[in-house]
């Protein structure tokens, strides 16, 4: 989960890390008031979770709370990249003498954290990787030893601060660091972290995304999801516990174990290239007790999608077997009723598969095709969807 510049503030000033006021607004008139409350020069940010949000003028000085009345307004409503403002942050001024960069995140590959580090903030970091690599200092933090002073120095000694900068930088990396393993972060980014004219190095910005499966030791993450801007379809899943990822096509997918699902995708994506383009429409992995309430929450899910006109059941009997997996599939359709609609195809392999299929062809469902392999499956799921 990704939060907010102002939720990211938030928590890194829980955690010590230098940052200045900042005090969100919906309306225009709430930037004004919160300007008022200020005092001086501010800056209004538009919040989304988006990058490069100054460029695209979502990041606007006010030198008068009318000033940030009108930057609300001009803020509020605007289109970034896809995302539309509805909240903007009003910030306290800062005098920048210089902006740097620095990140620490999960390095997967490595298994191990990964800090980036750059002496030269102010640009865009992506392109700094690109066009000056020689510039990002690129330090593994053994997750076992954490990011000690000694190593917070060693990383700005690596981005070339110079001496008198290294000791005031190093300690905000370290709290920066507690931010990432306080709380369970797999980002933390500060693009730019400043020094201002009086020599105070602060976080003017903030970037961090929380590992979901970490949530369950971190109550208070809850509250930070927005779960307005949610995609319905994914809360309604959250809700039923399922492991669903909403896609752009037409055919639902539902399959048990993430690498099978996966291979899914794959498969009726090749197959759809010869029914007209048709593409899967979402991820979803019932997991491994494949039980009627779980078939039937799944399906649900997916009939709920508009864009969906056929769906692929690709199910491989494990520990639940073949035969419970179409008891369960049988026992959906009648739990959804009329509220299923759309045709299945149904492919079933591994424990008890022939117990399985006589289910399903006995039970003669109308709405259910049975497939013998993977490929055919698939292929026929998207020659529903192309009719
Ligand atoms: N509180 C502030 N006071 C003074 N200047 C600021 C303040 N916040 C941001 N700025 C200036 O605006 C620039 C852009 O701000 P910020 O980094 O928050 O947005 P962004 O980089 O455009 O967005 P993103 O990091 O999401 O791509 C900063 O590099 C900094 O120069
Ligand atoms: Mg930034």
């Amino acid at each position: 989960m990704d939060l907010y510049e102002y939720q990211a503030r938030d928590l890194f000033e829980s955690y010590g890390v230098p940052v200045l006021a900042g005090i969100v607004a919906d309306t225009p008139a709430e930037a004004r008031a919160a300007a008022e409350k200020l005092g001086g020069v501010v800056v209004v940010k538009a919040q989304v979770k988006m990058g490069g949000r100054g460029k695209a003028g979502g990041v606007k000085v006010a030198k008068t709370p009318d000033e940030a009345e009108a930057a609300a307004e001009a803020i509020l409503g605007l289109d970034i990249k896809g995302h539309i403002v509805k909240r903007v942050m009003v910030a306290a001024g800062a005098r920048i003498a210089q902006e740097y960069y620095f990140s620490v995140l999960l390095d997967r590959a490595n298994r191990s954290y990964l800090s980036l580090t750059s002496f030269e903030g102010g640009m865009d970091i992506e392109q700094l990787a690109v066009e000056k690599p020689e510039a990002l200092a690129r330090v593994d933090v053994n997750p076992a030893d954490g990011l000690t002073l000694a190593k917070a120095k060693e990383i700005a000694i690596a981005a070339s601060f110079p001496a008198e900068l290294v000791d005031k930088v190093a300690p905000v990396f370290v709290k920066l660091y507690e931010v990432y393993t306080g709380e369970d972060a797999t980002l933390v980014e500060v693009n730019p972290l400043v020094l201002t004219e009086d020599g105070d190095v602060i976080a003017l910005d903030g970037k961090i995304s929380l590992d979901e499966n970490a949530a369950f030791r971190h109550p208070n993450h809850e509250a930070l999801e927005d779960k307005a801007a949610a995609d319905p379809l994914e809360a309604k899943a959250k809700a039923m516990d399922l492991n669903y990822v909403k896609l752009d096509g037409e055919v639902g997918i539902i399959g048990n174990g993430a690498g099978l699902v996966m291979s899914t995708l794959d498969v009726v994506a090749y197959a759809g290239e010869n029914h007209g383009g048709v593409k899967p429409a979402n991820f979803l992995d019932i997991g491994g007790g494949a039980s009627a309430e779980v078939m039937a929450a799944g399906l649900d899910v997916i009939l709920g999608d508009a864009q969906v006109k056929s769906v692929f059941v690709n199910v491989f009997g494990g520990i639940t077997a073949c035969d419970a997996v179409a008891n369960g599939i049988v026992k959906a359709l009648e739990m959804l009723g009329s509220a299923a609609t759309k045709p299945l195809v149904v492919r079933l392999d591994g424990n008890n598969v022939d117990e399985g299929r006589r289910i399903l062809t006995e039970a003669n469902h109308p709405l259910v095709t049975l497939a013998t392999g993977m490929d055919e499956g698939a292929d026929k799921a998207a020659e529903l969807a192309a009719r």
